[in-house]
């Protein structure tokens, strides 16, 4: 038996309370799904900058009542000090039961995407640097028991190195990759200062249910599955040839959960959270070409190609052996897996879209 399939055992046992920040996001609203069905109690925070509701009613549906009723949501901000201190407090849906401290924070809130830090890095660092040392300082004054939180392969900045391996880092290549670097000082800093126990989680191209296929800053997979199930064309950035460690979310939730009850000796350091493969893109579209026509969906077009984007590593690979030593993280899902799992998931999207949403603009084509 794995750590992990222990953990989904023992957890039930002794419902603890948790903060996800970002929790209407992707990544975030996966993590309130496991906790909800492991009967944890939690706390969401969102300001739903790029959130959405619609994750987190997809959540209620497929939980049972009993268990939607131990989430208590608030809307807030990160860059907000106040916000951050009220979301540590978890409080009962049903009367008469006091309040209680929460003990695992998850700290996802933060505005992704190089691209936009580039045009915006003021915002970026107002909720990635400003919100997360808000986060830290509340955590801190709360007494948690685990801050485990976001950080990012971008942190590998123009490091020519393959496979990555944690202690060994470049020169950031964009506001987004200062940020999360940042973010890792810091936490350092509180914990050798404060002794506040953390855990950061530097994801590597993360996909899968509930991230968001619209708007400029989307990310590849959701992107292209959205292009094509509207007969639309899909570009590819450069030449091909860039890659990346595509990472299924499961693996990411499996990540936290085992951070968040890592023990001593694995607390106050980074991991890499990916599978170890690396696919390129012309790879990645052939895989999701497929994917769609097991599924009953034909795309026929060729990809079209424009420049490579500015801020962007060209090869991204992960060495996880330091998360499977320490934290005891063995993915589940490598990219071909996670590709089957999140496929019906964007099809029956674009086919019903749900109330509020504006993606998709069009029914899927009969083909
Ligand atoms: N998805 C990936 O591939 C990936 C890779 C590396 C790192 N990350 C990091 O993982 C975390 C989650 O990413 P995601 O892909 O789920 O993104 P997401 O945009 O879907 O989720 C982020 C959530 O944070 C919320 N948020 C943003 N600013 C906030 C603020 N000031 N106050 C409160 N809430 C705020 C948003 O509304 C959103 O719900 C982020 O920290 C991101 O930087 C993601």
């Amino acid at each position: 038996m794995t750590r992990y399939q222990r953990l989904l055992l023992e957890l039930p046992q002794t419902p603890a309370t948790w903060l996800i920040t970002g929790v209407a996001g992707f990544i975030g609203s996966n993590l309130l799904e496991t906790l909800l069905g492991l009967d944890q109690c939690v706390v969401g925070l969102d300001n739903f900058a790029t959130g959405h509701p619609r994750n987190l009613e997809e959540v209620r549906q497929r939980i049972a009542p009993e268990r939607w009723a131990r989430f208590q949501l608030i809307r807030g901000d990160i860059r907000n000090l106040h916000d951050c201190r009220q979301a540590l407090i978890f409080v009962p849906a049903a009367t008469g039961s006091p309040p209680r401290p929460v003990e695992h924070v998850l700290h996802q809130a933060a505005l992704g995407s190089v691209p936009r830090s580039l045009e915006d890095p003021i915002a970026t660092n107002a909720s990635n640097v400003d919100g997360f040392l808000n986060m830290l300082v509340a955590a801190r004054d709360a007494g948690v028991k685990s801050f485990t939180y976001a950080a990012s392969s971008a942190t590998y900045g123009d490091h020519p190195g393959l496979p990555k391996v944690e202690e060994q880092i470049g020169r950031p290549l964009s506001p987004y990759a200062v940020s999360k670097y940042v973010n890792e000082l810091y936490a350092d800093t509180f914990a050798r200062n404060y002794g506040l126990p953390s855990i950061g989680l530097r994801y590597f191209n993360v996909f899968g249910r509930h991230q968001d296929p619209e708007g400029a800053y989307a990310a590849v997979i959701p992107k292209w599955i959205a292009a094509m199930l509207r007969d639309e064309e899909v570009f590819i950035n450069g030449d091909g040839s860039t890659s990346r460690d595509f990472c299924y979310v499961d693996n990411a939730v499996q990540a936290n959960l085992l951070a968040a009850c890592a023990g001593t000796e694995a607390r106050n350091q980074v991991y890499n959270i990916a599978v170890g493969e690396r696919t390129d893109l012309e790879q990645l579209f052939r895989k999701l070409k497929q994917s769609l026509a097991k599924n009953g969906v034909r795309y026929a077009r060729a990809p079209r190609y424009r420049d490579f984007r500015p801020g962007d590593v060209h090869h991204s690979l992960a060495d996880i052996g330091k998360a499977q030593r320490l934290l005891g993280y063995a993915p589940q899902y490598d990219l071909q897996a996670g590709i089957a799992q999140a496929m019906p998931w964007y099809i029956a999207q674009n086919l019903a879209p749900a109330p509020g949403s504006s993606w998709p603009h069009t029914q899927l084509a009969a083909r």
